[in-house]
């Protein structure tokens, strides 16, 4: 069985998970760290689930990778959503009746969803600059045309072996958002997508910050529902304060439901192909994407993480008494 969101209750009595067949085999985004709940459900119906967001980020993996693919969809329509509400449009033109300056738009966090980002604003004609505290994006930023944003910040060790961002100290993130907020200030749009797995999204921009920016200025947090980027996102809202919009989107990826499932189908056909040997599943346990991808088998909460978050949790309800985290239904629903 494959699914896009996790199995849920049903609406009359019962759940999704019972209308399995005992030792099915079930592949979707299954959210394992913010609902481990689910996982321990799976594993009582003995149901073999692989949990999509846990796909390594390995070379081979990269066709797999419905993350990438969501949040590339997610980027493209930030910026259309920051184009719609700006009360400018946003490339320079040189007209009879005088000339238009382009928009200024700043991409906090350069990775799928902020490259994809920063090549829509490019398109559209914006003067483009980004920041990330991982300096290997630098020469990917500028690849789009984008101004790379240096700050007096030591990020070095920013990256884990994972290509992911770490998280960094409170201190860290006050400097940041001081040093941040003067581009954040000389910006027309401001697009955030910044994200450590497994945390709250880093709080990048302060009230102060936004109380500084010009009015009509447009703020788009694409971190909206793991905390914000933004002290003033709410999420799945559009706010109006200090004269700035400020929207907070959920489920981006759903604007665009043909390419967002034509990529989903892909990425999981891939997927499923590599688990699959004469029409049966042969699951090859030493095989680093089975190891990596696999939530429950035989009975069994396999997953290191997803048992751990399961231990710390205590209500019945384990997946709302957990701690946001890097939830996934920002990219994963086509
Ligand atoms: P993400 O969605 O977890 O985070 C988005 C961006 O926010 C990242 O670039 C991160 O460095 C940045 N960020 C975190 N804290 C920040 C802060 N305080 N200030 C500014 N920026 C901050 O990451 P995403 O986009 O899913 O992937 C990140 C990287 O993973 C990619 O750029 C790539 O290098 C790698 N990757 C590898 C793949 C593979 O090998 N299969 C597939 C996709 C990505």
């Amino acid at each position: 069985m494959v699914k896009v969101q996790p199995p849920r209750a049903l609406e009359h009595g019962g759940h999704e998970i019972d209308l399995l067949r005992e030792g099915a085999a079930l592949v979707g985004l299954l959210r394992p760290l913010d609902m481990p709940g689910v996982a321990r459900q799976l594993a009582a119906r003995r149901i073999t689930a692989f949990a999509l967001e846990l796909i390594p980020r390995i070379t081979r993996a990269q066709s797999m990778d419905v993350l990438s693919s969501m949040a590339t969809i997610a980027g493209y329509h930030a910026v259309l959503l920051a184009a719609q509400a700006l009360p400018k449009i946003f490339p320079m033109l040189v007209t009879a009746a005088g000339t238009i300056s382009p928009a200024r738009v700043l991409v906090v966090g350069a990775g799928v969803a902020g490259l994809q980002a920063i090549a829509t604003a490019r398109r559209l004609g914006a003067v483009v600059e980004a920041y990330d505290t991982r300096p290997a994006v630098k020469e990917q930023v500028q690849s789009l045309g984008a101004r790379f944003v240096e700050l007096a910040l030591e990020t070095g060790d920013a990256e884990d072996s994972g290509g992911y961002a770490k998280a960094q100290s409170e201190d860290f993130y006050a400097r940041q958002r001081a040093l941040l907020g003067e581009r954040v200030r000389a910006a027309d749009v401001v697009v955030t997508t910044a994200q450590v797995p497994g945390q709250r999204a880093p709080l990048l921009i302060d009230e102060a910050t936004v109380e500084g920016m010009r009015p009509g200025s447009v703020i788009v947090d694409l971190a909206a529902e793991q905390g914000g980027n933004c002290a003033l996102t709410q999420v799945g809202r559009d706010v109006l304060a200090h004269g700035v919009q400020i929207r907070g989107p959920l489920n981006l990826p759903s604007a665009h439901p043909a390419h967002a499932s034509q990529l989903f189908g892909r990425n999981v056909a891939t997927f499923i192909l590599q688990l699959v040997k004469e029409g049966k599943l042969a699951l090859d346990f030493d095989d680093e994407l089975v190891r990596a991808s696999l939530l429950t088998h035989d009975g069994k909460v396999v997953h290191e993480g997803t048992r751990a978050r399961l231990e710390m949790s205590t209500g019945s309800d384990a997946g709302a008494s957990c701690p946001p985290v890097r939830g996934e239904t920002r990219r994963s629903s086509p």
